[in-house]
């Protein structure tokens, strides 16, 4: 099918919620993508962080290809060994924690805000959340979302949230009552434009949580699962939550979710308080498997921290050549660029020269290649922003 019909399909008879880029695509490989006129483009931003080991990695089309074969679907009335050997490779990498599993990182952080509703005092119905927080689109996860945009239209929002500046412990003291349940931020930022926490910061969440019997929650949907060059984002600050939620690059491409909490926590989620009838399935789970086992054999961590510091030192001298890059931030490979103009007009010029690089909040580029990208291809990378922010 021609480019064009396919998009005279969508218009046809998908819902426009989306704001899309004129590309069909039709195959991924690593960092590539190709469309269906035959472009091929390097993907700096797949699948908004969800093809982390980059497009189907070898390894994980191995195990899906094989589960699929043996079983894709078994409910939550039965067990499988796919969902308890992931759960057991989440929990030795995260602070000994259990799962429940779903399908995205909005369902993720449903069940983390409910159990924490659950593990609390009855009275305990509040929220604490940051200021361009990002944490998913169903109602009680874009209630937490502090950004107004996105509760545009949908007023009133679920009641009890309250919403605090990123990094203002003062503001975080001040918004807390002995009613607050749980408090929920990224440790970094992801749509919200690459803002890193304050290791103070989390560390008075911590505190703060204790000293009130509130839980923590780190929403990990977009820092967990190496990005960050450690296995979870919270593993850079050294402080640990009571819940995190993850979801994106955890089934390389398939569609999952996790929420993780501290055994007794999460022992509060007894059977009928929550549940997901695709949550946990035999297809996904076999995939997290094999994007963690890939990521332990293949040094994709490492190679994380490494790609990452190499090219935040290229966007750096990037930076010193085009007075529009105020400066790079970032950790691991979660980079944000923080232009002093719009940058819709590079993202688009890129994307015609062959790279796909995302921009949020009008000014801040997001980098975030796969874990298994290389030097010569981040090169590529930056020669192709180069070009293309000398052109616009
Ligand atoms: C930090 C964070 N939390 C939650 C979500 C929502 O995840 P999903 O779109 O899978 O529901 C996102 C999506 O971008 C995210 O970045």
């Amino acid at each position: 099918m021609k480019t064009q019909e396919t998009i005279e399909l969508y218009n046809k008879y998908v819902i426009g919620n989306y704001g899309r880029l004129p590309r069909v695509i039709v195959k991924g490989e690593g960092c590539y993508i190709w469309d269906a006129d035959g472009n091929k483009i390097l993907d700096m931003f797949p699948g908004w962080a969800v093809s982390g080991t980059g497009h189907c990695h070898p390894k994980v089309v191995a195990a899906i290809r094989k589960q699929v074969g043996e079983l894709i679907h078994m409910d939550n009335t039965f067990y499988t060994e796919q969902q308890a050997r992931l759960a057991q490779l989440l929990s030795e990498r995260a602070f000994g924690g259990k799962c429940f599993f779903c399908n995205s990182g909005a369902e993720a952080n449903e069940a983390a805000l409910k159990l924490a509703r659950r593990h609390t005092a009855s009275h305990k119905y509040k929220y604490i959340t940051a200021e361009r927080g990002f944490h998913g689109r169903t109602f009680a996860a874009v209630t937490a979302t502090a950004q107004p945009k996105y509760h545009q239209g949908f007023l009133p929002m679920l009641p009890g949230f309250s919403y605090v500046p990123f990094n203002d412990i003062k503001a975080l003291e001040g918004a807390f009552t002995d009613e607050v349940a749980a408090v929920m931020v990224e440790p970094i930022q992801g749509e919200g434009g690459i803002n890193i926490a304050n290791k103070e910061y989390l560390q008075a969440i911590r505190e703060l949580c204790d000293k009130h019997g509130a839980l923590m929650i780190l929403d990990e949907v977009q820092t967990g699962v190496g990005r960050t060059g450690k296995w979870f984002g919270y593993q850079q600050f050294g402080v640990e939550p009571d819940i995190m939620t993850l979801a994106k690059a955890l089934g390389g491409g398939v569609a999952i979710g996790a929420m993780m909490a501290k055994p007794e926590v999460a022992a509060s989620l007894v059977p009928g308080t929550h549940a997901s009838t695709f949550g946990g399935n035999s297809l996904a789970c076999a995939a997290g498997i094999a994007v963690i086992e890939a990521i332990e054999e293949e040094g994709l961590l490492e190679n994380a921290a490494k790609m990452g510091a190499y090219a935040r030192g290229k966007l750096e001298a990037l930076a010193k050549k085009h007075s529009i890059i105020d400066h790079v931030r970032g950790i691991g490979l979660m980079i944000g660029i923080e232009l002093n103009a719009a940058g819709g007009g590079i993202v688009s010029k890129c994307l015609e020269l062959g790279l796909r690089i995302n921009c949020t909040h009008d000014t801040i580029l997001r980098f975030m290649p796969p874990m298994t990208v290389t030097s010569d291809q981040l090169d590529e990378a930056v020669d192709i922003l180069d070009k293309a922010i000398a052109k616009v």
